[in-house]
């Protein structure tokens, strides 16, 4: 059975249940969308847990979640419904000859003949779902206007079949990273998540999620590295997915501090740009070599 949250504070607490740990103003929208059904435009760097955030919610709502990966030249065939051609052919050759145009087009119209895409799988479904819809910067302008028919009024139009309403109200998350500006329609429609690299605290609160088993020293030095390198100039800093790999690691390599030698030989695991590998080199392990060394 759905749940239907009571308060911000419930939805705080389901989603670190679920392993998931919002900041204040995630649980607050998040709890938004899903008692005034308004969509989330989820904003933010790469790898701050946009997509992670529609999957928690979908744990933790107890509701499936329908997934729409976008791409450049993503269209309503991929994304919304297709008319299942072979099945129709087959149909039709299974008719007996001499079966009018109007019979054999009543027979391979119907929704038996539907591909339903993600989008329609989410308004379709009889429980309802999470619909994530990832990526949107990806697709074009045109891809977004079909979207918004959708978003305003949980309705498909099937020229051949006519209007699709939802059973059910789906909770709808849309991702983006900003590559390309959204539009102002798409906007108004949405409510507005930005999702930024968290506070040491909340950054030390996950990994140590993921890597329980990390000694504390390590971890809370590890945060602490982390935001000197988000500091600097660098064309991709290190996101949260980086913090955990690198936790991760860390744990398997055995590491009891990090060190001058143990930051180099692991930092290719959280910058990933030549140049801002020499920055990072140099600034950070300067420092780090700062720190008393057993002689
Ligand atoms: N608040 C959080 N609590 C727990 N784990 C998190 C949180 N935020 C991010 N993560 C972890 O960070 C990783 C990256 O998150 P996610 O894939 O959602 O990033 P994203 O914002 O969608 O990135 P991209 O823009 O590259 O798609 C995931 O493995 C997720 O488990
Ligand atoms: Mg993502």
């Amino acid at each position: 059975m759905a749940i239907a949250p009571a308060s911000v504070g419930e939805v705080d607490a389901g989603l670190r249940a679920v392993g998931y740990l919002p900041g204040e103003s995630t649980s607050l929208v998040s709890y938004l969308a899903a008692r005034l059904g308004k969509p989330v435009l989820v904003e933010g760097p790469a790898g701050v847990g946009k997509t992670e955030l529609a999957k928690a919610l979908a744990a933790y709502l107890d509701r499936t979640l329908v997934r729409l990966q976008c791409y450049e030249g993503l269209d309503e065939a991929k994304a919304l419904y297709e008319w299942n051609y072979r099945k129709q052919l087959l149909r039709i050759q299974a008719e007996a000859t001499g079966t009018g145009w109007d019979a054999v087009q009543d027979d391979i119209f119907g929704e038996e003949f539907l591909l339903a895409r993600p989008l329609m799988t989410a308004i379709a479904s009889e429980e309802p779902v999470v619909l994530l819809i990832d990526e949107i910067d990806k697709t074009d302008q045109e891809f977004e206007a079909m979207l918004l028919e959708l978003l305003s009024d949980f309705q498909i139009t099937i020229p051949e079949l006519g209007r699709i309403g939802a059973r059910t109200h789906p909770v709808v998350l849309l991702t983006s990273n900003n590559s390309r500006e959204l539009t102002e329609a798409l906007k108004r429609r949405c409510l507005y998540l930005w999702l930024d690299y968290p506070t040491p605290q909340r950054e030390l609160e996950i990994v140590r999620m993921h890597t329980p088993d990390l000694p504390d020293a390590v971890a809370t030095k590890l945060v602490e590295v982390i935001a000197l390198v988000r500091d600097l100039d660098l064309k991709k800093p290190p996101s949260i997915a980086e913090s955990i790999d690198w936790a991760r690691a860390l744990l398997l390599l055995g590491a009891e501090d990090i060190d001058e030698d143990m930051f180099r030989q692991t930092m290719s695991i959280i910058v990933k740009h030549r140049t801002d590998l020499d920055v990072v080199a140099e600034r950070v392990g300067v420092r780090l070599g700062l720190a008393p060394r057993p002689a």
